[in-house]
């Protein structure tokens, strides 16, 4: 099954990737917007009194799959399944289980074909009728397409967001002064966001396959070599950043690309923004000030994508 658009080169992916483009605009999703802080809030809530948790497994883990879920318009009864599949995915990934890897791309696979069957008799209002309906030269898609359509949603969105989640509260418990700039600050909060995504971006490096001769920095390349992207050494570029290792709030400008950059640059920026917006925001309102309860047990790591996956949390 190709992932798509990112596999596509032009013309295809624009011819994929316009239409979707609207689904993704910051209007259109400022719709989600009370429903995710509904299920934040709901969250720090239950686990509040507590005065300790892992903020992996309580939000930067859930909230994503759950969100995805509710973008493609997937009807609430199926989230918790859809969610625990998602999750087997990255961790099956990371433990090299290929079985468990199996077992939930199969589910989701399946799942996803039924869905837009479904939605091809009776179309709903959601972006899976939308991709499922989606003309490329007057004609629809395949099914195989717009299953890759939707899967891959959930493939770029999920593992990333969790991971740029789960840096920004690691970044905050290890640094009480900027919990309290930003309570003092909330205006802040979207240039701590951006400098997290700097100095952590979830996905550090991508692949290319060079399909022209070319020269790039004095190197000469031809089709079918492979080239990396390496977005995190980007964003701690010295020429570009100064004090490229340290978290600057306040950098004047932050033009980082931890989004990527060019045509295939990230579709749902603005949701992951987004997320991590409204939990960081829910966060300083409803714990006090939090720190890291045992550096030991704290896991950084990821497949796709890279970020804390154990993070125990005091207040
Ligand atoms: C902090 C979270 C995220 C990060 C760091 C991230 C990062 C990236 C990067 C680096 C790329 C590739 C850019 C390139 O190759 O030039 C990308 C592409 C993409 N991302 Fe994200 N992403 C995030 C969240 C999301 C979310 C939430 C969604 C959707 C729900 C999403 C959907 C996509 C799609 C569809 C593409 C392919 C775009 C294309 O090929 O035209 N991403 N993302």
């Amino acid at each position: 099954m190709p992932f798509l658009p990112i596999e596509l080169d032009p013309p295809e992916h624009s011819q994929f990737r316009k239409p979707l483009q609207g689904w993704f605009s910051m209007s259109r999703l400022m719709a989600l917007q009370d429903d995710i802080r509904g299920m934040v809030v709901e969250r720090l809530d239950s686990i509040v009194d507590l005065r300790c948790a892992d903020l992996c497994a309580e939000l930067a883990g859930p909230i994503p799959p759950i969100v995805i879920a509710q973008l493609l318009g997937l009807d609430k009864s199926h989230w918790p399944v859809f969610r625990a599949m998602a999750e087997q995915l990255v961790t099956a990934a990371e433990r090299g289980d290929s079985a468990a890897n199996i077992e939930a791309m199969g589910w989701l696979f399946t799942f996803m074909a039924e869905q837009i069957a479904m939605r091809k008799n009776e179309p709903q209002d959601d972006l899976l009728t939308f991709m499922s309906q989606l003309q490329i030269d007057g004609a629809t898609i395949t099914d195989q397409d717009a299953i890759g359509l939707a899967l891959f949603t959930l493939i770029a969105g999920h593992e990333t967001t969790t991971g740029a989640v789960g840096s920004m509260l690691l970044h905050l418990a290890r640094d009480t002064a900027a919990q309290q700039r930003l309570r003092e600050e909330p205006a802040s909060i979207a240039k701590a966001v951006e400098e997290v995504l700097r100095l952590d971006p979830p996905v550090p490096n991508l692949a290319r396959t060079v399909t022209r001769e070319v020269t790039v920095g004095g190197v000469d390349l031809v089709p079918g070599d492979r080239v990396l992207l390496s977005w995190a050494s980007a964003n701690r570029d010295a020429d570009a950043f100064s004090e490229p290792d340290t978290l600057v709030i306040d950098r004047p400008s932050n033009n980082h690309l931890a989004f990527g950059t060019g045509i295939h640059r990230c579709l749902g920026a603005n949701l992951a923004r987004l997320e991590m917006r409204i939990i960081i925001e829910e966060v300083l309102a409803r714990i006090p000030t939090f720190r890291i309860a045992d550096e030991a047990e704290v896991v950084v790591g990821g497949v796709l994508a890279r970020g804390p996956r154990v993070l125990p949390i005091i207040w």
